[in-house]
């Protein structure tokens, strides 16, 4: 049998991914690695305050991947509209096989004991129905009417662990990220699909900036962004190429195909944390 290089072990040439939340920071930091290894990318996001435009123009100059990048401007909750969107993205780009379940994100933060109920169903929508059992479901539907394989690869977080004090709706929402990674991957493996995750550390996102940073132009820290950083061994936040390798990784059929339902920190070590 001819043993398989490398590169080619790593390769996505040929390959559709979709990312959910496209313009977003962790998002668009994975779609830079599939684009590095020779993939398409499709962004899709709602574009209400990141336009999906704005995105795929930022990252085809950033990688100089031209045509391979597009973008589908789509709220990822809505199914019908999901459905659409996939068959827009097969026009321009070919078949999708990959999926990054980028969509999601906390809103506010505030004690137990002063949960509402609106804002807490929005971040359990946010985080699982938009961004992961909506999509998860057409595109797995799709892959097995026409008996593809396929690789999905969900985003859950340090909170998806050890509760992150005042987002018990994103707590709840990111425990149960990596408890559906495990259940769609036993379901979805006779399909050849696999269901993978990564559990970033912390990341300077759009959503998390104010909770996180207090002064951007001198550098300085809240209280909590500076916890974060005393909690993390590497004693920084992460980059957004730290998560270009563990995306090709898990996209890739050769490098990770006997793997599935696994999520993989990507933290720093912020989860060795101890006394
Ligand atoms: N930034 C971090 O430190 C961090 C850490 C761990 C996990 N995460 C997770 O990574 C993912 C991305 O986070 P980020 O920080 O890059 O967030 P972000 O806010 O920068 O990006 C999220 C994107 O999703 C889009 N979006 C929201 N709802 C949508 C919908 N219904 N349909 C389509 N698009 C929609 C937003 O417009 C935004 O562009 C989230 O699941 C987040 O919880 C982030």
């Amino acid at each position: 049998m001819k043993e398989q290089k490398l590169d080619e072990m790593f390769s996505l040439a040929g390959k559709t991914a979709i990312v959910t939340g496209g313009a977003g920071v962790i998002p668009s930091a994975m779609s830079k690695g599939l684009l590095k290894a020779g993939a398409s990318v499709c962004l899709w996001g709602r574009g209400r305050s990141h336009p999906i435009p704005d995105a795929v123009a930022a990252l085809r100059e950033e990688t100089g991947a031209g045509e391979r990048v597009q973008g589908v401007t789509v709220d990822t909750g809505d199914e019908q509209a999901v459905s659409e969107a996939l068959g827009e993205t097969e026009k321009v780009l070919g078949f999708p096989t990959i999926l990054i379940n980028g969509v999601g994100g906390n809103i506010g933060k505030r004690p137990f004991t002063e949960i509402e109920t609106e804002g807490f169903e929005q971040v359990l929508r946010l985080n699982l129905l938009a961004g992961l059992v909506v999509p998860s479901k057409v595109c797995a539907n799709a892959w097995k009417d026409r008996e593809t394989r396929g690789s999905i690869i969900n985003i859950a977080s340090m909170a998806s662990y050890t509760p992150l004090s005042g987002v018990d709706a994103y707590t709840a929402a990111k425990t149960a990220v990596l408890n559906l990674t495990v259940s769609a991957a036993r379901e979805l493996a006779p399909h050849g699909i696999r269901v993978n995750g990564i559990a970033p550390g912390f990341f300077i996102g759009h959503q998390n900036k104010a909770l996180l940073i207090a002064d951007e132009a001198k550098g300085e820290l809240t209280a909590r962004g500076r916890q974060v950083i005393d909690r993390t061994p590497f004693g920084r936040f992460g980059k957004a190429d730290d998560l270009e390798g563990v995306s090709v990784f898990l996209a890739s059929d050769a490098a990770s195909g006997f793997i599935t339902g696994v999520t993989i920190p990507v933290d720093g070590g912020f989860l060795t944390h101890n006394i």
